[in-house]
């Protein structure tokens, strides 16, 4: 009887030279490097770039890109209503039937699918506010081109350079479910819009897109740093848990969330929720060591990702789908590993039904 893993747990599906994930010792590497490191110095084009061909170069540059006509005619047809995610899966769809997409994917497809992805879900964000979709601008990044996409103006370069950082800490993060997904359908020789729409199918789920407009509703609810050590302590009473801390792998400090708090801090004008946030941090950290002596519980991405992404303006609905943008650099990456010593995934099911039988005829 060969074991079997309920969710594939502990079982190694793949060998992978991106993304380290070190739970144990709070690390996480891109092909080596820390992310400290990676955000500091880097861009999210460059990380991208690292992620696809292996290579440091922190010149390179990714731009939005135009929006084909079938696709925007799909986004014009979509319910206000629509959840962004599900625009996005469609949209990437779409786009993947407007391209000619050879086999094997090469990274040309990659920048052209991670480029193209930003300016679709501003353009939809915009028609569901019955606004005009706004064209890319090629002199801009990618990060600043989807704010002024996204928003009519360009934002300050604070402003981009936080969302910036937040895309390099979510372009990559092992073989989580969005990412095998993508690797289960390119080694069919699918292609690399299928594979991309799949994956962001997958991350749609709660369990694997992350809540951290939680984390947003919370600070909502503590109001005021003085009423952080209160509010703290009741929601605990309660038995609730604090949104943005613990985490499945980590026991240390999320390094991502080390890295999304630096560079919060580091911008010329503090966004006022940012000192709530730190606050509130504090005495959380110090409350649950003191509640949970046993078992350390720190502070995860959710929590600094919730106080950027709300510090650059973004509603909390487009959180999930902008996760989803930084990740299309590690989904395509992932796909290039693949195919480069593609092997077919195709797992075993060990069978639990009736034993052969006549049918009762
Ligand atoms: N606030 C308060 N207590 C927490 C907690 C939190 N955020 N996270 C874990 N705990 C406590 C649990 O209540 C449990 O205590 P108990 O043993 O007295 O019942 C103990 O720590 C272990 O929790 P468990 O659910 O087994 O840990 P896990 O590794 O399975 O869970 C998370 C990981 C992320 C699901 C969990 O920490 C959590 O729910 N965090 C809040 C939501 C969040 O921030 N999600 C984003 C993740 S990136």
């Amino acid at each position: 009887m060969r074991p079997y893993s309920p969710g594939l747990e502990g079982v190694i599906a793949a060998e992978t030279a991106l993304g380290f994930v070190d739970g144990a010792n709070g690390r996480l590497l891109y092909r080596g490097y820390p992310i400290g490191q990676l955000v500091e110095h880097g861009t999210y084009s460059a990380v991208a770039e690292l992620l696809w061909t292996g290579e440091w170069r922190p010149d390179a540059r990714l731009t939005t890109a135009p929006i084909p006509g079938p696709v925007m005619t799909a986004l014009r047809a979509l319910p206000p209503t629509a959840k962004p995610m599900d625009a996005l899966r469609t949209a990437v769809s779409v786009w993947g039937a407007t391209q000619v997409l050879e086999w094997p994917p090469t990274p040309e497809q990659a920048r052209a699918v991670t480029s193209f992805s930003p300016s679709a879900l501003a353009a939809f964000a915009r028609l569901r506010r019955g606004l005009e979709p706004i064209e890319p601008d090629p002199a801009l990044d990618l990060v600043t081109g989807f704010l002024t996409q996204l928003n009519g103006e360009r934002p300050d370069p604070a402003t981009a350079r936080a969302l910036d950082a937040y895309f390099i800490v979510g372009a990559e993060h092992g073989l989580n479910a969005s990412t095998f997904t993508a690797r289960v359908i390119i080694s069919t020789r699918s292609d690399i819009a299928s594979a991309v729409s799949g994956a962001i199918g997958a991350m749609k789920g709660p369990l694997h897109g992350g809540a951290p407009s939680e984390v947003v509703e919370q600070l909502h609810r503590v109001g005021t740093p003085e009423h952080a050590e209160q509010w703290v302590r009741e929601a605990l009473d309660r038995g609730e848990r604090l949104m943005g801390f613990g985490h499945r792998v980590y026991r240390a400090y999320d390094p991502r969330a080390a890295a999304l708090r630096k560079v919060a801090e580091s911008m010329e004008h503090k966004p006022d929720w940012l000192d709530l946030a730190i606050k509130v941090e504090d005495v959380a950290l110090r409350v649950l060591a003191e509640r949970h002596p046993e078992r350390p519980l720190k502070t995860n991405v959710e929590y600094y990702a919730a106080a950027v992404l709300q510090g650059v303006g973004l509603t909390p609905d487009l959180f999930p789908a902008t996760f989803a943008l930084a990740r299309h650099a590690g989904w395509t990456a992932h796909v290039l590993e693949q195919v480069a010593a593609n092997k077919l995934i195709r797992p075993d099911a060990r069978y639990v039904g009736p034993a052969e039988r006549d049918l009762p005829v």
